[in-house]
C-alpha cells in the first residue's frame, strides 16, 4: 500500500500534470498517516511533521517532505492541517510556529468550546480557522465507498478555497460558521452511537447464558436497529413543531406500561438493568408531567439543563 502511494505520487507529479496544491500536515498517528497517504497518492506536495520523527520518516519514504520542526512545517505552506491527539497537543505543536496568513484546518477531536477557543487563538495569530470532526476510522480514509466524511465548521471562505484538497481523503460536510459546530455534530453522532452500543450490549447479555448463537442474533439486531433508525426524523419534526403527538404510533403511555416487561426479563435472565433504568426513568418522568399520547421526544426536554437559547 505504501509503495502504491509512492508510485502514484510519482505518476501524478509528472511535469505534464497540473500542479496540485501543496499542504502541510502535523500529526502522523493512525489517522494522520492515513490522510497523508491519500494526499500523496493524489499528487499533492506534502510537508509533514510528527513529534516522534520515526513516523515522519516513514511518510517521507513514501514521497512527503519531512520538516525538522513544527514551525518549519507550518512555514512551508499556506494550508496547514493538524491531526493530533487532542486540543492540548495542538497548542503544544503550534506553540513556536508563525501562523500569520495561514489557513489552519484542525482535524483534531475536541469539544465545541475547545474548537471555538482554538479558532479565536488562531485568528489572534493572524490565521484563518476551520475545524473538523472526522466521521471515519483510518481504514475508511481514501476509500470513498466506505462512506466516511469530515464535518467542517468555521470559515466558509477557507472551506470553499480548499474544498477539493480536503475532499481527497474522505467526504466533506460543512455545518456552519460557528467553529464549534463540527465538534458538536461529531459528538452528537457518536453519543447516539454509544446509546446504540449500550442497547446491543444489553441484548447480547440477555441471550448470553441461553442456547442462542450470538452470531444468529447479530443480523436480527442490526436489521432492527436500521429499521428503527428513521424514528429520528419524527423526533426532529416534533422538536421543530412543538407537537409531540403528531403521527405517533407507539405512544409514551404504552411504552412506559411496557417497561416492567424489560426489567423483569433482565431480572429473570440474571442481567443488570443498569443500562435501561436511566432511560426508563426519564420516560416515566415525562409521562407524569405530560400526555400519554406523546412520542418519546419529551425526553429531549428533560435532558436539557438550560432553557433553549
Ligand atoms: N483513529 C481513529 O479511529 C479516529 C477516528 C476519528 C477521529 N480521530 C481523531 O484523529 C486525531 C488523531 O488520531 P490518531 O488515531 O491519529 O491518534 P494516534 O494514533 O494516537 O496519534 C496521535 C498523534 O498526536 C501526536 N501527539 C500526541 N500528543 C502530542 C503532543 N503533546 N504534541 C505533539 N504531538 C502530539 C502523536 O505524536 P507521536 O507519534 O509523537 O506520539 C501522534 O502523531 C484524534 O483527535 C482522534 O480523536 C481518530
Amino acid at each position: 500500500m505504501h509503495r502504491v502511494a509512492a508510485s502514484l505520487n510519482r505518476m501524478t507529479q509528472h511535469p505534464d500534470h497540473p500542479e496540485k496544491p501543496s499542504l502541510t500536515l502535523l500529526g502522523l498517528g493512525a489517522m494522520g498517516s492515513a490522510l497523508a497517504r491519500t494526499w500523496l497518492a493524489a499528487g499533492h506536495p506534502l510537508t509533514v511533521w510528527n513529534r516522534s520523527p520515526a513516523r515522519a520518516a516513514t511518510i517521507a519514504a513514501e514521497g512527503a517532505r519531512a520538516a525538522g520542526s513544527a514551525a518549519e512545517a507550518v512555514a512551508a505552506n499556506s494550508l496547514v492541517i493538524t491531526c493530533l491527539l487532542d486540543d492540548e497537543s495542538v497548542g503544544d505543536a503550534l506553540a513556536g510556529a508563525d501562523l500569520a496568513g495561514k489557513d489552519l484546518v484542525n482535524l483534531t477531536t475536541s469539544t465545541p468550546a475547545q474548537a471555538r477557543a482554538r479558532g479565536a487563538w488562531a485568528r489572534e495569530r493572524g490565521a484563518r480557522y476551520l475545524d473538523g470532526g472526522i466521521m471515519a476510522v483510518p481504514p475508511m480514509i481514501g476509500v470513498p465507498e466506505a462512506g466516511g466524511y469530515v464535518f467542517y465548521s468555521g470559515s466558509r471562505e477557507l472551506f470553499e478555497r480548499h474544498r477539493e484538497t480536503l475532499a481527497v481523503p474522505v467526504g466533506t460536510t460543512y455545518v456552519g460558521e460557528d467553529a464549534g459546530f463540527a465538534a458538536l455534530h461529531d459528538v452528537a453522532l457518536l453519543s447516539a452511537m454509544y446509546g446504540m452500543f449500550a442497547g446491543a450490549a444489553h441484548a447480547f447479555a440477555l441471550i448470553r447464558e441461553e442456547d442462542i448463537d450470538p452470531a444468529s442474533l447479530a443480523p436480527l439486531l442490526a436489521d432492527w436497529l436500521v429499521a428503527m433508525a428513521p424514528s429520528v426524523h419524527q423526533t426532529a419534526d416534533h422538536l421543530k413543531s412543538g407537537d409531540y403527538t403528531k403521527g405517533v404510533v407507539s405512544n409514551l403511555g404504552m411504552q412506559v406500561a411496557g417497561t416492567p416487561t424489560f426489567l423483569d426479563t433482565a431480572e429473570q435472565q440474571g442481567v443488570s438493568p443498569e443500562l435501561l433504568v436511566p432511560y426508563f426513568a426519564l420516560m416515566r418522568r415525562r409521562l407524569a408531567e405530560s400526555s400519554a399520547e406523546e412520542s418519546l421526544t419529551g425526553v429531549v426536554d428533560l435532558l436539557r439543563r438550560r432553557p433553549n437559547h
